[in-house]
């Protein structure tokens, strides 16, 4: 990976490359990246875990909000679910189970569709769920604009998106550069590479140059969320896109305060903050400004249906039931502390139940509020 690397920077001009071509290679590069590699290790044994990893809850209760947002397209008898970055498999399996089993007359409307960059965990998926036969494997290019009715979803992608890095100096928006120097990765601060980096801040209203930010105030920007948006925008015909994701909305993210951004490296369950070690071998990821997306999201044609904690779109889609209904009897008690454990961890204010759920909308009536929006943050 390093020879990757330094390759490319010595091609580049001025020999140097931006830190989101430099994350794109750590975590992307066909053969060494992390998530291209087959080395990327989801789970409580891995290097992380995500809310699928805890259990069928997560995905069956978001398995009910699939199935009321498919009542208020009547009009329609096939309802597309994309999952977009499906990881391990792991919350595909579990929304088709129990739909299959709860709700069949929904689950024969379902076309699942996976949309999924890495080659590796394709295969991976592949072999979990071969035995659901109505899951196909897409790239954006092989769907045609406006042709998706029913929901686009993701869960923990936009924060492994590669990010550029800024910062403030001389009152001036510079970017961060990773270069080769003294056999060493070193992070240099030139003038910005697009200029699509002042037109983000002018989206969401930001300006970290004022004087209120600290000289060599450092953030991270996800132009590439945007980009996706776009894509998602255009390939939904009449639905939803729903979102959920570790991080703030714009004025929190870009808080003073936060002077050193937001960016996090996880390897073998252990978490820091230093990009340039175990490089092709630690996950990477920044946390997601929700502004941005219900901003440029407003522009495409995306209407914010509402945007609120997952802890509280959960509760409200059941999951206060499941914890009660540990005490009914049918449990023997190390399933009940395992059980009471999972569902704990996915609504903890501090952790999982602390993630973000964005839900946006395209050509559908708003009035009608759904069932996980309840107790909305907006
Ligand atoms: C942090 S993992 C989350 C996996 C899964 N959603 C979960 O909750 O366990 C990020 C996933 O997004 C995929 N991914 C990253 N960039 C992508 C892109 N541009 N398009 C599709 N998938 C992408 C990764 O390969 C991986 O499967």
């Amino acid at each position: 990976m390093l020879e990757i690397i330094i390759d490319t920077i010595e091609n580049s001009p001025n020999q140097r490359i931006t830190f989101a071509d430099y994350m794109n290679l750590v975590l992307y590069h066909p053969e060494q990246g992390y998530y291209s590699s087959g080395k990327v290790n989801i789970g409580s044994e891995g290097d992380f875990f995500t809310a699928s990893s805890l259990g069928s809850d997560f995905g069956e209760l978001l398995a009910e909000q699939f199935k009321e947002m498919s009542e208020f397209l009547t009009y329609s008898d096939s309802f597309n679910l994309i999952e977009v970055g499906a990881g391990t498999g792991n919350l595909a399996a579990d929304i088709l189970t129990y739909l299959k089993e709860k709700h069949s007359n929904f689950y024969h409307q379902v076309h699942y569709i996976i949309i999924e960059e890495s080659q590796a965990l394709i295969k991976e998926q592949q072999n979990k769920l071969k035995d659901f036969d109505k899951i196909t494997w897409k790239s954006w290019q092989d769907i045609p604009k406006n042709s998706i009715t029913g929901c686009i979803f993701s869960n923990e992608l936009i924060d492994a998106f590669p990010v550029h890095k800024v910062t403030k100096q001389n009152k001036q928006l510079k970017e961060i550069y990773v270069t080769w120097q003294d056999n060493q990765l070193k992070e240099i601060a030139e003038e910005i590479s697009t200029p699509q980096l002042l037109d983000y801040f002018k989206l969401i209203d930001i300006d970290i140059t004022k004087d209120n930010y600290p000289e060599n105030y450092r953030t991270e920007v996800n132009l590439k969320a945007l980009d996706w948006l776009k894509i998602v925008s255009e390939k939904l015909n009449i639905g939803y896109v729903l979102t959920i994701d570790y991080g703030y909305d714009a004025s929190k993210y870009y808080h003073a305060q936060r002077y050193q951004g937001t960016l996090n490296c996880y390897y073998k369950h252990r978490h820091h903050h230093n990009p340039y070690v175990n490089l092709g071998e630690q996950d990477m990821t920044a946390h997601v400004d929700f502004t941005a997306l219900e901003k440029q999201g407003n522009l495409l044609g995306l209407e914010t249906v509402g945007l609120t904690q997952q802890g509280l779109f959960l509760m409200a889609l059941g999951l206060g039931d499941r914890l009660a209904a540990l005490s009914n009897g049918h449990y023997s008690l190390p399933q009940i502390l395992q059980r009471r454990d999972a569902l704990h961890q996915l609504i903890n204010p501090t952790g999982l139940g602390g993630f973000k759920v964005l839900i946006q909308s395209k050509k559908i009536d708003n009035n009608q509020s759904l069932k996980g929006l309840k107790e909305n943050l907006m």
